[in-house]
């Protein structure tokens, strides 16, 4: 079986000189980081106790028991027979996982051709912004009789997914009857908020009305694809034993200490050398493929909230191993690179020209596809495109992007896929998560949290009244307020 390889000739000072590209003597230069680094995660991997209290449960999740994915499917099989639609309610790491799933594994153009989705039902995405449009007129235009819910959220207390599923509910509760809480299934912490508790009192009443999925404990939003997007993948028929197996291949393959043979930490470390040594903040992630739209925005989140951060990492450890980890307060660091998406071939005729002649502070990651399912042979006669594949035209294109950016000392990489199948994209997510991780292991940052996010959330929450926000936050956001010179909107 041909596996996903990473090519990484364009970053290197052979290809595009050394004032922008590694040279050897620069990963020399890590080779301490990069043990350290290497034997912390490997610690962390191999201790339970570590990986639920610190978030790094995400590292297992590709080895759940079988019958946890067949229950799973017949779930999916189930909800996936009886209703026409079904609506997932989520944002974060409670969205983009399954979008970019929904993208790259479900025929395109999914909703509307029901062949090609071989009847299963259609399936929406909301409560993922706050913009009100988009729910009136999904809710206006579908039958709540046929229509199936899941709501997604870990902490179950995030604004806009509770707005959505309030909405939702009430509309499902008018249109659908008085069982309608049987159309409603919730994926939320095992224990604690409001979700969970409502999801307990249904229960109570009727057993079949707010069935629910625990989320397992140490699996952060943005890592969580591989757990709360599994019933996603079940409604729309993906098989997820092969999704596992990628990731699990994956696994093994970024498990290896000699980072001339690990992807993941091949392409953290010559990032990070970029980033550091060669003034490279921007990350473009850029497939050729249009399914992989969704998996270069499910990669930001990814990057952004993970290794964004103002403050390194202190880990404390306990005589019995037992991490914990605070923010080094000691100086304020600001460190994590600027992921953005783009696409192949379309931003070629846009934010290509700003990658070639912008300023060279960008690594470009091409995804190119070597299979794609389908081919289109070009019939006209007397023309250069004559007889030519959409896929070979697509391949050249991508190869032409790199040869531009070289000949312009541009550093960028490629990951080479050789289909987008289940297998194929569970192994790349699994390559980029463990990527993530272990350029958190250089830069010394905590890649699990997020707690820039807080500031907004407890803005908003602090102005709708919500109880329990801390006296000195609100004191905070009450002394601090937004300055509106009138002088300065014109
Ligand atoms: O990665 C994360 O943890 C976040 O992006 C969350 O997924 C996001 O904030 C949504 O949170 P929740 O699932 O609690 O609604």
């Amino acid at each position: 079986m041909k596996e996903i390889k990473f090519d990484f000739n364009n970053m290197l000072s052979i290809n595009v000189g050394n004032v922008h590209g590694v040279e050897k003597d620069d990963l020399l230069e890590m080779a301490k980081d990069i043990s350290l680094g290497h034997n912390h995660l490997r610690a962390l991997a191999q201790d339970s106790r570590n990986r639920i209290n610190l978030g790094l449960e995400w590292m297992v999740l590709p080895y759940q028991e079988s019958r946890v994915v067949s229950l799973i499917k017949k779930l999916g099989d189930e909800i996936a027979s009886k209703y026409h639609n079904v609506i997932f309610l989520g944002i974060g790491g409670s969205y983009l996982g399954l979008k970019a799933a929904q993208d790259a594994l479900a025929s395109p153009y999914y909703n509307e051709f029901t062949k090609s989705r071989d009847n299963r039902p259609r399936v929406y995405f909301e409560g993922n912004n706050l913009d009100p449009d988009t729910l009136s007129v999904l809710l206006k235009n579908l039958n709540p009789k046929k229509t199936f819910v899941v709501v997604i959220s870990k902490s179950g207390e995030t604004t806009e997914t509770k707005a959505a599923f309030i909405s939702v509910e009430g509309w499902l509760k008018k249109g659908a009857g008085k069982n309608y809480g049987r159309q409603i299934f919730a994926i939320t912490d095992p224990d604690s908020g409001s979700l969970r508790k409502r999801v307990t009192r249904e229960n109570a009443k009727d057993s079949l009305s707010f069935r629910s999925l625990p989320l397992l404990k140490g699996v952060g939003g943005r890592y969580s694809e591989f757990n709360m997007g599994l019933l996603h993948l079940a409604v729309i028929g993906v098989d997820i034993n092969k999704v596992f197996k990628g990731a699990k291949d994956m696994e093994k393959k970024c498990s290896s200490a000699d980072y001339a043979k690990n992807p993941a930490y091949m392409y953290a470390l010559l990032h990070t050398i970029l980033y550091k040594k060669k003034s490279k903040p921007l990350a473009i992630m850029m497939p050729f493929a249009e399914g992989l739209k969704s998996t270069a925005d499910w990669y930001v989140q990814l990057l952004a909230e993970s290794l964004g951060k103002k403050f390194r990492r202190k880990i404390n450890v306990s005589r019995d191993g037992v991490e914990e980890w605070a923010k080094d307060n000691s100086s304020i660091v600001n460190v994590g690179r600027t992921p953005i998406p783009c696409r192949g071939t379309g931003d070629l005729h846009s934010v290509q020209q700003n990658n070639i002649e912008g300023q060279n502070d960008k690594v470009v990651t091409f995804i190119r596809v070597e299979k794609f399912n389908s081919e289109i042979r070009i019939s006209a006669k007397g023309d250069i495109l004559s007889q030519k594949g959409f896929t070979e035209l697509i391949k050249l294109a991508q190869e032409a992007t790199e040869w531009a950016l070289v000949r312009e000392l541009r550093p960028n990489c490629t990951i080479i896929l050789p289909e987008v199948s289940a297998y194929y994209w569970g192994a790349l997510l699994f390559f980029f998560q463990m990527a993530t991780a272990f350029e958190g292991e250089l830069l010394n940052v905590n890649a699990y949290d997020q707690p820039g996010v807080e500031g907004y959330k407890n803005y908003m929450y602090s102005k709708l009244g919500k109880p329990g926000i801390p006296k000195g936050i609100v004191e905070e956001i009450n002394n601090n307020p937004l300055k509106k010179d009138q002088n300065y909107i014109i």
